[in-house]
C-alpha cells in the first residue's frame, strides 16, 4: 500500500471526496488489537472502535485469516443461488436472539430499512394495510430514507423532506405519551433499547413494559433496533431481554463483521410468514465473505467467552469512568453497561475529541454533550486503564 503523510491524503480529499463528514486530521495506517498507528507512526488506544465496528479489534489473527482464505475461495455468487455459510449465521443468530429467521443486508440503516418494509408487508398481507410507526425521541437509526424518517433529529431529516408520512415521536420512557401514540393504525413501535447516537440511554425497563403493552393491545410489531448495543456490546448478546422487550424484528450490523460490512434483519415467524418471494433483496447481502467474518465474530462471542468477557471488563471500566467523574467536575453524570458509555458533560463535547487525540486515545462525541466509548470488545483491564488515564489527562487540559 502507498503510504502517505496527512497532509498529502487531506489535501486528496478536499479536492475528490464529496463533503459530507468532517473528519478529525488523523490517517490511520495500521491496527493491531486495540491500537491503531498513524501516517505519521504515532500509537492510539481505540477507545471508538470506528463507531462500534472492530468487535474483535484490528487486524485480528483469526479473522484474517478466515478472510484470507474466503478470498482464495470464494467471495461472492449472489442471492440467486445458495452458499453454505448464510445459514449457518442465520442459524446461530436464531439462537442468540430467539427470532428464527434472518435477511442479511450491508449495513445498519439496510437493516432498519429491512425492518420497516417487513412490517408494513406484514399489514399488508393481513388485508389490514397500516403504515404508522411510532419511534422515540433522540433516536438514530440511519441515513435511507425509511430509517431516517424514524430518526428524530431534525438537522438530519429537514434537508431531505418529505420523508415517510406517518411518523409519531414520543419522549423515551414516557410510557403515557407512548400509549397516547399507539393506535390500531400502528404498524410497529421502533426503538433502540439504549438510545446510543443520542447519548447513551438505556431504555427503562417501565417503558419497556409500555411498549409491550401497546403492541398486545393494537397488534403493533414491535422492532428493536441492536445495531449498536447488539452482538456482545452490553456483556449480553442482547440488550433488549435486559429491559423486558419481546421484539418481532431486530436490526443489527456493526458489530456483526468486525468491519466487513454486514448488517440483518432478524424476523420472527409470525412475521416471516407474511413475507413472499421477491418481496426484497440485495445484490451483496449476506455473501460468503460477509457471513465468512460473521462466523468468526459469532464464534469469538459464544464459544471464545467474549460475551462473559464483557460483562467482567465492564465493571472494571464503569469504576473507572466512575472515578473520572468524581476527579472532573465537567462530568456530570456516567450511563451505560459492558462497553457502550458515556459521559455526559456539563459543556459541549466536541473539544474533548481532539485534546484525546493528542493524547493518543480514540473517542467521539455525540448528542453534542456526551463522550462516547466503544471500545473493542477484546480490550483489556490493563488496556482500559491505560486508555482511560490518556482521557483523564486529556480532560485536565481543558
Ligand atoms: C442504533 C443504530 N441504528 C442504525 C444505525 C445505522 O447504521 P449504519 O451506519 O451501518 O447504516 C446506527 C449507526 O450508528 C445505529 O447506531
Amino acid at each position: 500500500m502507498q503510504t502517505t503523510t496527512t497532509d498529502e491524503v487531506q489535501a486528496r480529499e478536499a479536492r475528490h471526496i464529496l463533503q459530507t463528514y468532517r473528519r478529525s486530521p488523523v490517517t490511520f495506517v495500521r491496527g493491531q488489537g486495540v491500537r491503531l498507528w498513524d501516517a505519521e507512526g504515532r500509537e492510539y488506544l481505540d477507545l471508538l472502535s470506528g463507531i462500534g465496528v472492530a468487535s474483535l479489534g484490528h487486524a485480528h489473527p483469526g479473522l484474517a485469516r478466515a478472510i484470507a482464505d474466503q478470498v482464495q475461495t470464494l467471495i461472492h455468487t449472489s442471492n440467486l443461488f445458495f452458499h453454505p455459510l448464510q445459514g449457518q449465521v442465520a442459524e446461530r443468530l436464531a439462537k442468540l436472539s430467539g427470532l428464527p429467521r434472518a435477511f442479511f443486508c450491508n449495513s445498519g440503516t439496510e437493516a432498519v430499512e429491512a425492518c420497516l418494509k417487513f412490517a408494513r408487508r406484514y399489514w399488508y398481507t393481513r388485508g389490514e394495510p397500516r403504515t404508522d410507526i411510532v419511534a422515540l425521541e433522540g433516536s438514530f437509526h440511519g441515513r435511507t430514507f425509511g430509517a431516517l424518517s424514524v430518526t428524530s433529529d431534525e438537522h438530519y431529516r429537514a434537508p431531505f423532506a418529505p420523508l415517510l408520512s406517518g411518523v409519531t415521536f414520543v419522549p423515551a420512557n414516557d410510557a403515557k405519551a407512548l400509549a397516547a401514540a399507539v393506535t390500531k393504525s400502528t404498524a410497529a413501535i421502533i426503538a433502540e433499547p439504549i438510545q446510543g447516537e443520542g447519548g447513551v440511554r438505556p431504555l427503562a425497563p417501565s417503558f419497556a413494559a409500555a411498549i409491550m403493552e401497546a403492541s398486545a393491545r393494537t397488534g403493533a410489531l414491535v422492532i428493536a433496533d441492536e445495531v449498536q448495543s447488539g452482538l456482545g456490546r452490553t456483556g449480553r448478546p442482547f440488550y433488549f431481554t435486559q429491559i423486558g422487550l419481546a421484539p418481532h424484528l431486530i436490526s443489527i450490523g456493526k458489530a456483526l463483521g468486525s468491519g466487513v460490512p454486514v448488517g440483518a434483519a432478524l424476523v420472527s415467524q409470525q412475521v416471516a410468514d407474511t413475507i413472499a418471494f421477491g418481496d426484497h433483496g440485495s445484490t451483496y447481502g449476506g455473501n460468503l465473505l460477509a457471513c465468512r467474518a460473521a462466523l468468526c465474530f459469532l464464534d469469538e462471542l459464544v464459544g471464545g467467552g467474549l460475551i462473559a468477557h464483557v460483562g467482567r471488563v465492564g465493571r472494571h471500566m464503569e469504576q473507572r469512568l466512575k472515578a473520572l467523574a468524581a476527579k472532573h467536575a465537567m462530568v456530570q453524570e456516567v450511563r451505560g453497561v459492558g462497553l457502550i458509555w458515556g459521559l455526559q458533560l456539563t459543556r459541549d463535547a466536541a473539544p474533548v475529541v481532539p485534546a484525546a487525540l493528542a493524547r493518543g486515545v480514540i473517542v467521539n462525541r455525540t448528542a453534542e454533550t456526551v463522550v462516547r466509548l466503544l471500545p473493542p470488545l477484546v480490550i483489556t483491564e490493563t488496556e482500559i486503564d491505560e486508555g482511560l488515564s490518556r482521557l483523564d489527562a486529556a480532560l485536565g487540559e481543558l
